[in-house]
């Protein structure tokens, strides 16, 4: 067989893990897989490279994507009759698409509608995709958010200060629930549960009451608070939205911080983590994850198991229909209900 093997959508550590499972897996089964450059841009141009022993070589541990990745949209673009060329002529047994939410759904189409050979892998910081309990990425991102409010913890204990930390996540608060219970948060904000500045001035006052003399709130980047005179909202960090229409969150963190200062009287600082969140080496975790979805894929491409996902259900990799693969899994409340044991 010949698999090709693409990643699209944004970056997320773990996604060379994947290739390479899914290129070792390929040859240690006799057969082959083919890099695609650019997600599926690069099958439109029909732009590969090898996945070879050499090519996959000392990759497990790197950040981002020897592929590259992009937000090209087949139906978008009009490329359907060109990526089916390129598959019939290339000799593609199989695609793995390795991407987001938004890209399962895409990849679930190019199945469903035109019949393309494809499967499914969920990546991504957010966590925030429906059919599998992980993503791989995810863990790397939150061991950043609890590093980096280790290192906020000491200054702003010594300056008795506020500090607010902006976290990514999208429309979900995976990222900042779980990296704020790692860091020892003493307030977490996520989109799942609106509130307002009043709320969490409130929350930090009784503590302070209480003979704590700072504070640390993780903010996700999608929360919905309500400003005074203002409509609950997100905040946005420009009105242009991405190649795929999503809303560029960033924001929350210096504005809320502000907020927090006017109604507490405390010195307020705010750190806005972004993109370190997502770039660098995968954690342990992320590596091992990663590396079973790459094999799993291979399995699914070996048996014909098109349209549909590798996820991780509980300690297994299972499949799942691409169909069901629709909207945002959210947070669990009642991680937030332990969290909050621990803000004032
Ligand atoms: O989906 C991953 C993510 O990092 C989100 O957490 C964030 O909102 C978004 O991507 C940022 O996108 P970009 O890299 O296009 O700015």
């Amino acid at each position: 067989m010949r698999i090709g093997v693409l990643t699209a959508g944004g970056d997320c550590p773990g996604l060379n893990a994947v290739i390479r499972a899914v290129a070792r897996s390929a040859i240690d089964g006799g057969d082959e897989a083919v890099g695609i450059m650019r997600g599926f841009k690069g099958l439109a141009e029909r732009d590969y490279m090898p996945l070879d022993m050499r090519t996959v070589s000392g990759i497990l541990p790197l950040g981002g994507t020897i592929l590259r990745t992009s937000s090209f949209e087949p139906v978008r673009e009009q490329a359907i009759d060109r990526l089916l060329t390129a598959i019939a002529e290339d000799e593609l047994d199989a695609v793995v698409a390795i991407g987001g939410e938004h890209t399962m759904w895409m990849t679930g189409e190019l199945h469903s509608e035109h019949g393309m050979p494809l499967i499914g892998v969920p990546k991504t910081i957010d966590n925030d995709v429906v059919g599998t309990d992980y993503t791989f990425g995810f863990d790397t991102a939150v061991h950043v958010v609890s590093e980096a409010i280790d290192r906020l913890h000491t200054t702003a204990q010594s300056h008795d200060r506020v500090m607010v930390v902006e976290v990514m996540g999208r429309n979900t608060g995976w990222i900042a629930l779980h990296g704020g219970i790692a860091g020892g948060a003493d307030g977490i904000v996520i989109p799942e549960v609106p509130t307002t500045p009043e709320e969490i001035a409130a929350a930090i006052t009784r503590r302070h009451e209480r003979g704590k003399d700072f504070s640390i709130i993780v903010v996700a980047e999608g929360a919905r608070v309500k400003f005074p005179e203002s409509e609950e909202h997100v905040i946005v960090a420009s009105e242009e939205r991405d190649e795929y229409g999503y809303e560029r969150l960033g924001g929350i963190g210096p504005a809320l911080a502000v907020e927090l200062e006017r109604l507490t009287g405390y010195e307020t600082r705010t750190v806005t983590l972004g993109h370190v969140q997502r770039g660098g080496t995968p954690t342990a975790h992320d590596r091992v994850l990663a590396t079973r979805y790459g094999a799993k894929a291979y399995e699914m491409a070996r048996d014909g198991d098109f349209g549909r996902m590798a996820a991780l259900k509980g300690d297994e990799i299972i499949s799942v229909p691409l169909a069901e693969v629709e909207g945002i899994k959210t947070v669990d409340l009642a991680l937030l209900d332990i969290a909050r044991r621990f803000f004032s």
